[in-house]
């Protein structure tokens, strides 16, 4: 059978492709992956904020990525870079390193920009403190982590952000309400613990929160700005 050519349908295989590794990785992997499909459209799009606005339009930035899957949120921050922007992605899960690295090479988003474009396999936190990000992107699941993971998350992040830099994650809306219902009583404590701990940095440093009812599930996104002084 000669090969399809059409891009919409090489756009929709390669969704498809996504949307099954990332379950299976999910089936296997739960408490790293925090979802059994990739985030939507609508959902990636509100992560880019920072990307798209910028204080300075004509200053190239930093881009990094933490935890990105398969990839629907850095396909949407590749298609909003511009000349000199660089983008780093750090992701734990070597399959999805697989798939992304393959993305790069040969998603129509990726190609214009691929030279810029660096896929880290990797703890986020071991990526070293010696490089600066204008944008810090996170899909890390926060709500799956312990307290402590993630106060060594948040301190990595503020550490690797340039002073005026910004930082926009996600998580789903309920998930604590649906845990008191069907979870271990240790595990709602711990979900509660980490969600304190989310809550006092975004006590410190938000500038900004939205709802994305258009995802499966709704998700929630809080932008946080690292102080100039
Ligand atoms: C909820 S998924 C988000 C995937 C993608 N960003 C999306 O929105 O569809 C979380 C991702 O974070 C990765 N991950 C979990 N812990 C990580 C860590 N400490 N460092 C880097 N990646 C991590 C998982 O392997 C998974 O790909």
């Amino acid at each position: 059978m000669a090969a399809n050519h059409d891009p919409r349908v090489s756009r929709l295989a390669r969704s498809l492709r996504g949307t099954g590794l990332f379950f299976r990785q999910a089936v296997q992997t739960f408490r790293a992956t925090g979802a059994v499909i990739p985030s939507g459209t609508a959902l990636a799009t509100a992560l880019t904020r920072y990307v798209t606005h910028r204080d300075d339009p004509s200053v190239p930035i930093n881009i990094l990525e933490a935890g990105p899957g398969t990839g629907p949120v850095s396909r949407a921050i590749a298609a909003r870079m511009r000349e000199g922007d660089t983008f780093d992605m750090v992701e734990a899960n070597p399959k999805f390193v697989d798939h992304l690295t393959g993305l790069v090479k040969s998603d129509p988003v990726f190609l214009p920009v691929a030279d810029r474009v660096t896929v880290h396999h990797a703890l986020v936190t071991e990526l070293g403190t010696d490089r600066r990000f204008d944008v810090i992107v996170s899909g890390l699941p926060f709500a799956n982590f312990t307290a402590e993971e993630v106060r060594t998350i948040m301190e990595y992040y503020f550490t690797v952000l340039r002073p005026g830099g910004h930082l926009s994650f996600f998580g789903y809306l309920y998930t604590k309400q649906v845990k008191a219902i069907i979870a271990p009583l240790d595990d709602y404590l711990r979900q509660v613990r980490s969600g304190w701990e989310v809550q006092e940095w975004v006590n410190r440093y938000a500038v900004g929160r939205e709802q994305v009812l258009r995802n499966l599930p709704p998700a929630w996104i809080h932008h946080l700005r690292k102080p100039l002084g």
